[in-house]
C-alpha cells in the first residue's frame, strides 16, 4: 500500500517501491516527521524521537508546565514555523495582522485522494490514477486562522514522493507571508554530505560535494530565474555514499524562479533541509479567504547511491513531468545557425545551410537571433517581433517555405521576455518593462525584461507568438531569456504587494507557456536562458528540453553535462556539435569527440555545414545515423556515470537498455599520456549470465591502438557478470580529447 493510515495513532506512512516516509500528529497536535529512508513497515516510528530536557530550547504552552522535554526546537517536524520556539531555520514566517511574526501549526485533519494532485498555474509531477495517491494533511494556526494544507503525492512504482503546500487565510485579518518554503525535512541524527550544482554563464552545473558543518549552508537564486549560478536540484547523502551504493536523497524543486535550498546542522547535530521560494524580496499578502499554492518539491531516496537517485529522477522527469507529443516522440536532429552566422545572415545564407543539412540527415533548421526588428547586434530590437524583410530578403512565411522545400522543418528563436530600450515596443509601452520608477534600471546585455506579472503583457505575448507561429509554420521554438532580473517592481501591483512580483512573474511565464503549448501541441519548445540559466524541472513541464549551455566545447561540456545528469535525463539537455577552434575556448577537438559528447543530450549541430569538407560531412552523416538508430537507448536507457570529469584522465558514462540487451558506453580522454595508466570501465545493468560483444562505433575511420584490449577483437566476448564486476580495459588514447563510443551487445 502506498499510503498506510493508522487513524487511532494518527500515523501516516507513505511507501514507494524502495522508500518509506512517515509522519505523525502527536498528542499535542504537532505534525512530527518520524522517518524517511529505506522501505520499512508502517509501525509508529515516533519512538525515535527521544525526549530530553534541552536547556534554552523552550516548551510550548501549556505542555511546558508539565513536560520540559517537549520542545519544537528539537522535534523533527513536517512544517516548521518562525517565532514560536523553533530556533532553527524555519519553513514558514508570517507577519500577522497585529505586526507580530509568529505561527504555530497544529494538526486538524487529513484527506486521502486518488491519483496525483495538480497545482493550478504551477508545474507538478503527474501520474495516472492507478499510479499515484494523494494525502493532504491540514494544519492550522489557531491564533491567526492561517491554514496550511500539506499535500503529498505518492508514486509508488516510480519511487517518488512529492510535496506541495497550500496556504489559506481563514482568519479575519490580512496576513503577510514573509517566508513560505515548500519542504521542511528534519533528521534528528545522522551524518550527511550535500551535493549541489554551481556555475556561471557558459559553465553551469558543476557538482560540489561537501560535508555539513554547524550552521546553515544554502544555495539559491534572487535573479528572477532559477539561474546559471545554482541549480534547484540537490542531494543529501551519507558520507560513504557512492554512485552505486549508500543512502542518498534527491530533491528537485519544480520551479523556475527564485529559490532557496538550505541545510542546517544545529547544536545537537540535527539536520534540517528547507527548500522553497527565496524569501529575500518575497512577501505575499493573504487577505481573509485568499490562498497561495507553493511550488512542488519531488523527492526520492535510494540505497543505491547517487546513481540510484539520478535514475529515479531521469524517469520521473521524462515520464511524469515532460508532457505533450514530444515526450516520447524522437526529437528531430537540428542545425542551428547561431555559431555559424551570429547576426550576419540573409535568407539565402540560411537556406544554403538548410540545403547542406538535409543532405546529411538533419531534420530541422532553427533560425536563431537576428531575424526581426532592428537586430544586427544584441543592443536593440528585442520586442519587435516583425521579420526584418530587408535583411532576410523575403518574408518570414517565405523563408519557412523555402526551408521546408529543402526537406527540413523550420524552427525559430524568440526571446519573448526581453525588451530593448531601442525598440518600438519600449517606445510604445515603457511601463511594460521591469523598472522601479525614479531609478535608472540596471541593464544587462543592454536589455530590460518585460513585466510578465501583468496580464496585459502575458496576453500580448500569447497573441504575438501565435502570429509568428502561424506565419512561419515553425514546429520548434527556442525560448530564450538572456538576463537576470533586478529592479523588481510592477506598475500593476500596489506598493504593499511588490514583494509578490518575482513569483507573479514566474506564474505569468507559466501561463503564457501553458496557453501556447495548448494552442500549438505539435510545436517543440526548447527552453534556454543563455544556455542553462533556467534549467529546472519546472521548465521541463512546459519545454521538454533546455539548451544546456552556451559553452559548446566538447571538453568544456563534460563537467556540465556530468553535473546535469545527477538530476536531469539526457533528453532534457540540449547539446550541439559546433565548429573548431571552439568559439568559447579556442580548443580543437575531433568531430568524432564532439559527436560523442553531443549525443549525451538532444543532438544537433551548430556550425557552418556548407564550409565543411567532404570527409567531415561523411562523419556527420555517420553520427546522425548512429544517433537515430540508438535513439531509444541514448534518450531512454538507464544512465550510469562511470568516471567523473577531472577525477582521472577520462570521463565516461553508459546508457544501458532496461533488460540488459545492449549498452552504449562513451569515454572521453581529457589528456593523452605517454606510457599512461590503464582505464578499466565496469558496465552495470547487464544480464550476468549472458555473453556480450563489444564494438568501437565508427571504428573504420579511427586510428586504433594495436593491439586492442580483449573484448574488441573478432569473436571475443565477455559475460555480463565480467563486464559488471570486473569491467573491460578501455583502448588508450591516441591524442588529447580522444573519445571512444562503444557498443555492447548481447549475443
Ligand atoms: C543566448 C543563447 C544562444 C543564442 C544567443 C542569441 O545566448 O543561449 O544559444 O541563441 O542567445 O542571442
Amino acid at each position: 500500500m502506498s499510503i498506510v493510515l493508522d487513524t487511532a495513532q494518527r500515523v501516516f506512512t507513505l511507501n514507494t517501491k524502495n522508500s518509506t516516509y512517515q509522519m505523525k500528529a502527536d498528542e499535542h497536535q504537532v505534525l512530527l516527521h518520524t522517518y524517511y529512508g529505506a522501505r520499512t513497515d508502517s509501525s509508529d516510528k515516533s519512538y525515535l524521537c527521544y525526549p530530553v530536557d534541552r536547556g534554552f530550547s523552550g516548551n510550548p504552552h501549556p505542555v511546558g508546565k508539565e513536560l520540559r522535554t517537549y520542545s519544537l526546537d528539537v522535534l523533527p517536524q513536517e512544517y516548521s514555523c518562525f517565532g514560536t520556539g523553533d530556533y532553527r531555520t524555519t519553513a514558514l514566517r508570517v507577519c500577522n495582522g497585529d505586526g507580530s511574526r509568529a505561527a504555530q501549526l497544529t494538526y486538524r485533519e487529513y484527506e486521502l485522494r486518488p491519483g496525483k494532485y495538480g497545482i493550478p498555474g504551477l508545474p507538478a509531477v503527474y501520474g495516472e490514477e492507478a499510479e499515484a495517491r494523494t494525502l493532504a494533511v491540514r494544519l492550522e494556526d489557531k491564533a491567526s486562522g492561517l491554514e496550511a494544507e500539506l499535500v503529498y503525492g505518492v508514486l509508488e512504482e516510480l519511487d517518488v514522493i512529492t510535496r506541495a503546500v497550500k496556504l489559506t487565510n481563514r482568519g479575519q485579518k490580512p496576513l503577510v507571508l514573509e517566508k513560505a518554503a515548500s519542504l521542511n525535512l528534519d533528521w534528528q541524527y545522522g551524518d550527511f554530505q550535500w551535493i549541489t550544482f554551481y556555475g556561471r554563464h557558459a559553465g553551469e552545473q558543476n557538482m560540489q560535494r561537501t560535508g555539513l558543518h554547524h550552521g546553515i549552508q544554502s544555495i539559491g537564486s534572487v535573479r528572477g530565474a532559477s539561474s546559471h549560478q545554482y541549480n534547484p536540484f540537490v542531494m543529501l547523502c551519507e558520507p560513504g555514499c557512492g554512485e552505486g551504493s549508500g543512502d542518498c536523497y534527491g530533491f528537485s524543486f519544480l520551479y523556475s524562479g527564485e529559490f532557496l535550498a538550505e541545510v542546517e546542522q544545529d547544536q545537537f547535530c540535527q539536520t534540517r533541509f528547507v527548500c522553497g521560494i527565496h524569501p529575500d524580496n518575497f512577501s505575499w499578502k493573504l487577505e481573509p479567504g485568499e490562498s497561495l499554492w507553493l511550488p512542488e518539491v519531488a523527492m526520492a531516496y535510494s540505497g543505491q547511491g547517487t546513481g540510484g537517485v539520478s535514475r529515479i529522477f531521469h524517469r520521473t522527469l521524462r515520464e511524469h513531468v515532460c508532457r505533450g507529443v514530444w515526450k516520447n516522440r524522437r526529437r528531430p536532429v537540428l542545425v542551428n545557425n547561431w555559431e555559424a552566422t551570429y547576426f550576419d545572415f540573409t535568407a539565402d545564407r540560411l537556406v544554403e545551410i538548410a540545403r547542406e543539412a538535409a543532405d546529411l540527415g538533419i531534420e530541422l533548421f532553427v533560425m536563431d537571433d537576428g531575424w526581426f526588428g532592428k537586430r544586427d547586434d544584441d543592443n536593440s530590437g528585442l520586442g519587435d517581433w516583425e521579420a526584418n524583410e530587408e535583411k532576410l530578403g523575403c518574408t518570414l512565411a517565405e523563408l519557412g517555405e523555402r526551408v521546408r522545400k529543402e526537406g527540413l522543418e523550420f524552427g525559430i528563436w524568440l526571446e519573448p521576455e526581453g525588451i530593448s530600450e531601442d525598440s518600438r515596443l519600449y517606445r510604445t509601452h515603457p511601463d511594460w518593462a521591469v523598472e522601479i520608477p525614479g531609478r535608472a534600471p540596471c541593464l544587462s546585455r543592454n536589455q530590460l525584461v518585460l513585466d510578465l506579472s501583468r496580464t496585459d503583457v502575458q496576453d500580448y505575448l500569447i497573441r504575438e507568438i501565435t502570429r509568428i507561429l502561424a506565419q512561419s509554420k515553425a514546429v520548434y521554438v527556442k525560448w530564450d531569456m538572456n538576463r537576470s532580473l533586478c529592479d523588481k517592481f510592477s506598475g500593476a501591483l500596489a506598493g504593499e504587494r511588490q514583494g509578490e512580483f518575482a513569483h507573479r512573474y514566474v506564474l505569468g511565464l507559466y501561463r503564457v507557456l501553458e496557453e501556447l503549448g495548448r494552442a500549438f501541441p505539435q510545436v517543440l519548445f526548447e527552453g534556454c536562458s543563455g544556455g542553462g540559466g533556467r534549467f529546472d524541472a519546472g521548465m521541463l513541464y512546459y519545454t521538454p528540453q533546455i539548451w544546456g549551455s552556451d559553452n559548446t566545447d566538447a571538453i568544456g561540456r563534460l563537467p556540465l553535462q556530468y553535473g546535469a545528469s545527477f538530476g536531469y535525463p539526457v533528453s532534457a539537455t540540449g547539446a550541439h556539435v559546433s565548429a573548431v577552434p571552439n568559439h568559447q575556448t579556442g580548443r580543437v577537438t575531433s568531430l568524432y569527440t564532439r559527436g560523442c559528447v553531443a549525443m549525451a543530450g538532444t543532438f544537433g549541430y551548430e556550425l557552418d555545414i556548407a564550409g565543411l569538407s567532404g570527409k567531415e560531412k561523411e562523419e556527420i552523416r555517420r553520427q546522425i545515423a548512429v544517433f537515430k538508430e540508438q535513439y531509444q537507448l541514448i534518450q531512454r536507457g538507464d544512465y550510469y556515470r562511470l568516471l567523473a570529469p577531472g577525477a582521472g584522465s577520462c570521463t565516461a558514462w553508459a546508457m544501458v537498455e532496461g533488460s540488459g540487451k545492449e549498452a552504449l558506453v562513451t569515454a572521453v580522454y581529457q589528456q593523452v599520456q605517454a606510457n599512461g595508466p590503464l582505464v578499466c570501465l565496469k558496465v552495470p545493468g547487464l544480464a550476468a549470465g549472458a555473453d556480450y560483444r563489444m564494438e568501437l562505433v565508427g571504428a573504420d575511420d579511427l586510428d586504433l591502438p594495436q593491439p586492442l584490449p580483449f573484448g574488441f577483437g573478432p569473436g571475443e566476448t565477455l559475460t555480463g557478470a565480467a563486464l559488471g564486476q570486473c569491467g573491460f580495459i578501455l583502448p588508450p588514447a591516441r591524442e588529447d580529447y580522444q573519445a571512444w563510443q562503444i557498443r555492447v551487445r548481447r549475443i
